[in-house]
């Protein structure tokens, strides 16, 4: 109750802050519920009309299809889908892996990710920021909990020969998703293969094939 109250608070001070207007998602400081509401958040609904049903949800328990190129399937459940997540700072993830799958690198740019791994056996890793990039990874087995700290890349990937299942806990209500090769190779439009192959010291063709597969 005290949580929408804080709630409705907020939204009365919106108007007053949107001149704060800031284009990150503060994620500590003394005004962190505050300006996640505002930059990340939602108008939060009447707490008189706010019923259970705002605060669950279900069918996570069901496996989800991992039949493409990638072998993965990652389920979240975010504020949009979960109304009773706004505010909270927290957010959640079921992840499918077939066989040899990968949910391949990416970065929540404004969560943390805690990973408990309910079924198989995942090769999980994160990469420390420059100047070092050093590799953090380990073979990850039922029941293990592995944390990703915020903003940096990293993946999972299947190396069992059977399913593997994990849920992953975020802390923020909206963590945001960047995933590596789309971004680069799979922008809209394309980023100049000239600046790609540059980079990433390949040959334009190379950067051509790669923007052309993703
Ligand atoms: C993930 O699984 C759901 C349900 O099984 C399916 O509808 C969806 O298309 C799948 N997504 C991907 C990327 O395969
Ligand atoms: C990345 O791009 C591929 C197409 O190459 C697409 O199938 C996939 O859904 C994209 N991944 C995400 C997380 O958007």
């Amino acid at each position: 109750m005290k949580k929408l109250f804080t709630c409705l608070l907020t939204v009365a001070l919106l108007a007053l802050a949107s001149s704060l207007a800031s284009a990150h998602d503060p994620s500590s400081g003394g005004s962190k519920n505050f300006l996640q509401v505002f930059v990340n958040g939602k108008f939060c609904k009447n707490p008189k009309l706010t019923t259970v049903d705002d605060f669950i949800f279900m069918g996570l328990d069901v496996p989800r299809n991992t039949l493409n190129q990638l072998g993965s399937n990652v389920t979240l459940v975010n504020m949009d889908m979960f109304p009773g997540l706004n505010t909270l700072g927290i957010a959640l993830a079921r992840v499918d892996y077939a066989p040899y799958g990968l949910n391949p690198p990416h970065i929540h740019p404004r969560a943390t990710e805690l990973l408990t791994v309910i079924e198989g056996t995942l090769l999980v890793g994160f990469v420390t920021s420059n100047p070092d990039n050093r590799l953090f990874t380990k073979v990850l087995n039922k029941g293990d909990i592995f944390v990703f700290p915020m903003g940096l890349i990293h993946f999972q990937f299947n190396i069992g020969e059977t399913n593997s299942v994990a849920f992953s806990s975020l802390d923020s209500q909206n963590p945001g998703l960047i995933t590596i090769a789309n971004a680069t190779f799979g922008s809209n439009p394309p980023i100049n293969p000239y600046v790609l192959a540059k980079a990433f010291q390949l040959d334009k063709s190379v950067i051509n094939y790669l923007q052309q597969k993703i």
